[in-house]
């Protein structure tokens, strides 16, 4: 079967080789993929900026297929099934946090930018119906972050004025959709004025350009205060995500897409009584419960671009230089 696999030392960094097709162990189903989609994180491999990396492995957290053969103890009325990856493993049963073995599918285990993958049985479930296959596959990762981040963490109230932050982004894409189903007031950042625009006509209300020296000031102005800031960049803008927020507001990060802070305003902080919250990914029954508000208000995830497999280092090139507005995916 074909694959992309992490390379270290060949130009791109990724390659697409021709791989034994796995086999199915117990307790686990084999899926034939029919898209995939990328995260950040598939880009952090490339860039070598992850923990524990290791060349040979699939990349890809993200999946969408159908069940061809199921391992010893699984139940083969599976097989034929359309289904997505949860691909968060082994969060365990603390609902505050994931546990120690906890793990994300594509690096160290084997990922989905291939034409199949085995995973244990309890990691599938329905594609929902509305879903295409690249839409499937654009849920898992991202729409599971968006969910817990927003409305675990953020605790997110119909009429909340939120802040989602570089609407370009994956999550930040399902957090803006997530937030409106919940009857949000959503306001945006970005460093394009073309993806304002589409976040607009999406349902923002309003989005501000964060390479402007002066946006937080605009953005005070026009919303008025912000109650919830859901933001993946961290760096130097979480100190000015705290300028726009009403006292009392809680700042949920997932990501840190521009490193640590330089500073941090500590007073800022606490004299407005603001909550600076972090997450990550989410639990089995956050994943169901996203998939539940996905199912109820009939939610499509907002694609970028779709390439063969054969075009996997465009599809990187695209995310690296942040050119995308929501998902790309990747069909075998
Ligand atoms: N903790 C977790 O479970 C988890 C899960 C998923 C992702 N993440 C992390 O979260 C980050 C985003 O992931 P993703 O997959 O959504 O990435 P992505 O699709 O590549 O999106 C990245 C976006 O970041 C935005 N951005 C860059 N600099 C910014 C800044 N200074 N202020 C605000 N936005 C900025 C850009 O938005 P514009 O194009 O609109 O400017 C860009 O499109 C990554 O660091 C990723 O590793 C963490």
């Amino acid at each position: 079967m074909k694959g992309i696999v992490l390379q270290r030392n060949s130009p791109s960094k990724i390659q697409l080789l021709e791989l034994p097709q796995p086999v199915c162990g117990p307790g686990e189903v084999l899926i034939r993929i029919k898209a995939a989609a990328l995260n950040h994180r598939d880009e952090w491999c490339r860039k070598g900026l992850y923990p524990n990396l290791k060349d040979g492995v699939i990349l890809g957290s993200d999946g969408a297929g159908i069940v061809v053969e199921v391992g010893a103890g699984v139940d083969p009325s599976l097989i034929g099934e359309e289904v997505l990856i949860n691909p968060a493993k082994n969060w365990g049963i603390n609902e505050k946090a994931q546990s120690k073995e906890f793990e994300i599918l594509g690096m160290p285990s084997q990922g989905t930018l291939a034409e199949f993958i085995t995973v244990p049985a309890d990691r599938i479930h329905p594609k929902p119906n509305q879903l295409s296959w690249e839409e499937a596959a654009a849920l898992p990762l991202a729409g599971l972050t968006a969910y817990r981040a927003l409305v675990v963490k953020g605790q997110v109230q119909a009429g909340d004025q939120v802040l989602v932050t570089g609407i370009g982004g994956g999550v930040a894409q399902f957090v803006a959709q997530f937030a409106l189903a919940l009857g949000a007031k959503v306001f945006v950042s970005s460093s394009a004025p073309e993806k304002i625009s589409q976040a607009i006509a999406q349902g923002a209300s309003a989005g501000f350009n964060y390479t402007d020296a002066n946006w937080s000031t605009q953005a005070l102005q026009q919303t008025g205060g912000i109650d919830l800031v859901i933001d993946g960049a961290a760096g130097d803008t979480l100190t000015h995500l705290m300028d726009v927020c009403n006292p009392g507001a809680r700042l949920v990060f997932y990501g840190a897409t521009r490193g640590n802070p330089g500073q941090l305003e500590a007073r800022k902080l606490f004299w407005n009584q603001l909550q600076l919250i972090g997450t990550t990914m989410g639990s089995d029954a956050n994943f169901l419960q996203m998939l539940q508000l996905v199912k109820k208000h009939q939610l499509k995830p907002i694609l970028d671009q779709v390439f063969p497999l054969e075009q996997a280092v465009e599809a990187f090139d695209r995310m690296k230089e942040g050119r995308q507005f929501g998902k790309i995916v990747l069909v075998p």
